[in-house]
């Protein structure tokens, strides 16, 4: 089987961290090169953490690249009360050996999907330097094979208003630009945006029993993803009485790979980048504006399945003995 190319666009980020290192994992992806973007994080600590993601894996010969310090017009807001100050929940980890200088995301997404084909975009933050990229190029950013993207929301509450996602809340314009792109110009054909949203990745909870059988099954990344995800639990039991934490962008990466981890249906969507619902994706779902469909966008998800993909890729669980422990952890939850 021949690994699918792919470039990995996030702001890390504790769940960008955890989406990298699986992506890392997969015999499915070869990761060309990781674009960093304003989000969670500023750009230059999200790419001293993806350095420290590579690191960790072994995989430091990947590229790292710089992308925008900014959302397109809006001011940049970013999400350090959830990550912490430096994006890892405040884990303090190791800094990455050597020092890098990173060149700039935007033309390297354009250079490299004009020499190369077959190249898919996972998109795990605010869509930016994909605007950016789109508006510079369009013809060059049609070629993207596949455009996987954690963000929106369709029919469960927003987590940065009651109806908006952080990646298309932080940058509405680039996400409007790129909806109205994969609708209305013609270069894009049948392709369309997989919208992993809210609605699937909330379903996705890293729990204390979950991080325990890491811990079992590697020591080493186990303690890793204990370190970065405490600060995380914290959040999420104040912010959603959640036990654990969410974790939104593995799903996306699990989903690149094995479109049976989600289900969903095609629509246009058009994200509200004015007034109070400024973020929101409006999903067509009965197709009553009649406009080309541009998304596809997934509404359940099999729990079991993405966590077994999880533990057995990136910690080495064995696949007999997952199942067993998936059954007793995730008893009723299997498929939502
Ligand atoms: O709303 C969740 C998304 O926003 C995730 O990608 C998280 O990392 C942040 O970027
Ligand atoms: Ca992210």
């Amino acid at each position: 089987m021949n690994a699918r190319k792919v470039i990995i666009d996030c702001d890390p980020g504790i769940d960008d961290a955890l989406a990298l290192m699986l992506a890392l994992s997969l015999p499915q992806i070869e990761v060309i090169g990781i674009t960093v973007v304003c989000g969670n994080v500023p750009v230059e600590k999200g790419i001293v953490n993806a350095r420290r993601v590579l690191e960790w894996m072994g995989r430091e010969e990947i590229p790292v690249y710089a992308g925008e310090r900014t959302p397109l017009m809006r001011p940049y807001v970013d999400a350090m009360d959830t990550h912490g100050e430096d994006g890892l929940g405040e884990s303090d980890l190791p800094k990455p050996m050597g020092k890098e200088e990173s060149a700039d995301a935007v033309t390297y997404l354009l250079d490299t999907l004009e020499r190369e084909e077959n190249v898919s975009i996972i998109a795990l933050g605010p869509l930016t330097n994909l605007a950016r990229a789109y508006q510079r190029a369009p013809h060059i950013f049609a070629k993207v094979e596949e455009l996987v993207s954690m963000g929106g929301t369709f029919r469960t509450p927003g987590n940065c208003s009651p109806v908006a996602e952080y990646n298309y809340w932080c940058d509405p314009d680039a996400a409007k630009i790129l909806y109205e792109a994969f609708s209305a110009d013609t270069q894009f054909k049948e392709k369309k945006i997989h919208m992993i949203g809210l609605d699937v990745t909330r379903k996705i909870v890293l729990t204390p029993n979950i991080l325990e059988y890491m811990k079992i099954t590697h020591p080493v990344l186990g303690e890793l993803v204990e370190k970065i995800t405490r600060f995380y639990f914290d959040f999420h039991w104040k912010q959603e009485q959640v036990i654990g934490c969410v974790i939104n962008d593995p799903l996306a990466v699990a989903y690149f790979v094995d479109k049976t981890v989600c289900q969903g249906f095609d629509a246009y969507t058009a994200v509200e980048t004015e007034g109070i619902s400024y973020g929101q994706t409006l999903v067509d779902e009965w197709d009553i504006w009649k406009k080309p469909q541009n998304s596809h966008i997934l509404v359940k998800t099999n729990v079991k399945a993405f966590m077994h993909l999880f533990l057995c890729a990136v910690f080495h669980a064995n696949e007999n003995e997952c199942d067993m422990v998936l059954e007793q952890i995730l008893a009723g939850k299997e498929d939502s």
